[in-house]
């Protein structure tokens, strides 16, 4: 019914060859070089056995050589680490696309996410009534069924199709509308409630897996996508942007993360488990970090990643590591500086700069942006704010908007990034 090509999952227990497909200045008789992936480690390693780095991690390093066993008695092996200065780092961006982003996936998965379903295994089936969109899915013997609804923009037809965002939770439809963007939304208490009871769609099919809701979320984006793709000729399945805001926007990052057919991720003053760092979290506003996000609403996640809680500086990642993972798809970053209730300034000064460092050694400088405004948590001006380059990314249309000012914040802060003096050659 529905192609599963989109997923990025590779059985990564055990090293992995991978041969590189030459790039076209290279003369045809020069073959493939053969690219040897780290092993990850297996069991995963503890917070115990990962060095405790106060700044964020160096995105390069694979996480075999991030733990302490490497550390050979060395003192100095956890500063070396944070400055990119740790062994085995990713040299090249073949090495980052067959390796280590896959890598990052799997750990994310491993420690924060839970395991996302394999879709592959799963039936998915729609039908479209006027606008509401009526979605089932089957897997394992089990259903779950849910909905979600469509606004077309004026003109959009099989002929003229129009890309879409798919949001939950609301956002300013009528600017995007106007833009010539289709806007989708589903029920996402109805795939997974905001709470333990384990009830919704997703739930129907997956109780019994430790998953965490945020994943949840993510799959009901993911399965409202093959139903549009299945029964909404007038929308373009190749041009899709998520969005949504705070714990929906944890929601977003971790739809554009685990699905490669989402063009454009647009985490909305999405916080810790976001685009919040888990360190720095006192740099602005409440402070929202691992320890009362686990315990406020510990379903969000996994329970693996409750076995860091007071050790989070322990995590072999930060939330750098989740947006350079959808490099070269494009992000959008929406944070206001008046919201009290997440750490819009280290995601700004500290987060975006860090990333954006991958994106720019990929190539891929442009597709990562940030949207500093005025005004608090959730404020509807943050979609008009991005919308010049959500139009840039659906119809290539220029602006002169600068996104990768940090506004009122000013300069990024480099010395949360100490390997940033170590990016890769190659
Ligand atoms: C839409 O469905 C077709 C047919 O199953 C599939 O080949 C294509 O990859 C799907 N596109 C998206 C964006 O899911």
């Amino acid at each position: 019914m529905r192609s599963d090509h989109h997923l990025l999952l590779l059985p990564l227990l055990g090293a992995i060859t991978a041969s590189a497909a030459p790039t076209s200045d290279q003369p045809s008789a020069v073959s493939p070089r053969q690219i040897q992936c780290a092993a990850l480690p297996s069991p995963f390693p503890t917070w115990q056995q990962l060095p405790l780095q106060s700044t964020l991690p160096d995105p390069f390093l694979p996480l075999r050589y991030t733990t302490t066993d490497n550390a050979a008695g060395s003192s100095t092996f956890a500063k070396d680490v944070m400055a990119g200065k740790g062994p085995n780092r990713v040299a090249s961006r073949e090495e980052w696309y067959q390796c280590r982003q896959p890598e990052i996936l799997q750990m994310l998965q491993e420690y924060q996410f839970g395991y996302y379903p394999d879709p592959a295994q799963e039936k998915v089936e729609a039908t479209r009534s006027g606008n509401t969109l009526s979605i089932s899915v089957t897997a394992g013997g089990k259903k779950g069924s849910f909905r979600a609804t469509v606004q077309l923009p004026s003109g959009a037809s099989a002929s003229k199709k129009a890309p879409v965002v798919i949001n939950i939770g609301g956002m300013a439809n009528q600017p995007y509308l106007s833009a010539g963007i289709a806007v989708a939304q589903f029920d996402y208490t109805s795939v997974a409630p905001d709470s333990n009871s384990k009830t919704g769609a997703f739930w129907s099919i997956y109780n019994g897996r430790d998953i965490g809701v945020l994943t949840a979320w993510a799959w009901g984006f993911h399965r409202t996508l093959d139903a549009i793709n299945m029964t909404v000729p007038e929308i373009d399945p190749t041009r899709v942007g998520v969005t949504g805001c705070s714990r929906l926007g944890k929601a977003a990052l971790a739809a554009g993360l685990f699905d490669k057919r989402i063009t454009l991720t647009m985490p909305m003053s999405s916080g810790v488990q976001g685009l919040g760092p888990y360190r720095y979290y006192t740099m602005s506003g409440q402070g929202e970090n691992l320890e009362n996000s686990k315990s406020g609403a510990g379903w969000w996640t996994n329970s693996k990643l409750g076995t860091f809680v007071n050790h989070a500086e322990n995590l072999p990642y930060d939330a750098h590591t989740i947006a350079a993972a959808i490099a070269p798809r494009a992000l959008v970053i929406d944070q206001g500086t008046g919201d009290q209730f997440v750490n819009s300034k280290g995601t700004a000064t500290v987060i975006f700069p860090a990333a954006k460092l991958v994106y720019d050694w990929l190539g891929a400088g442009d597709k990562i942006a940030i949207n500093v405004r005025s005004g608090g948590h959730c404020d509807n001006s943050g979609y008009s704010g991005i919308l010049p380059y959500v139009q840039k990314v659906f119809f290539g249309t220029a602006t002169t908007k600068d996104f990768h000012s940090l506004g009122s914040y000013g300069s990024p802060v480099p010395s949360a990034y100490p390997w940033s003096t170590a990016i890769p050659k190659a």
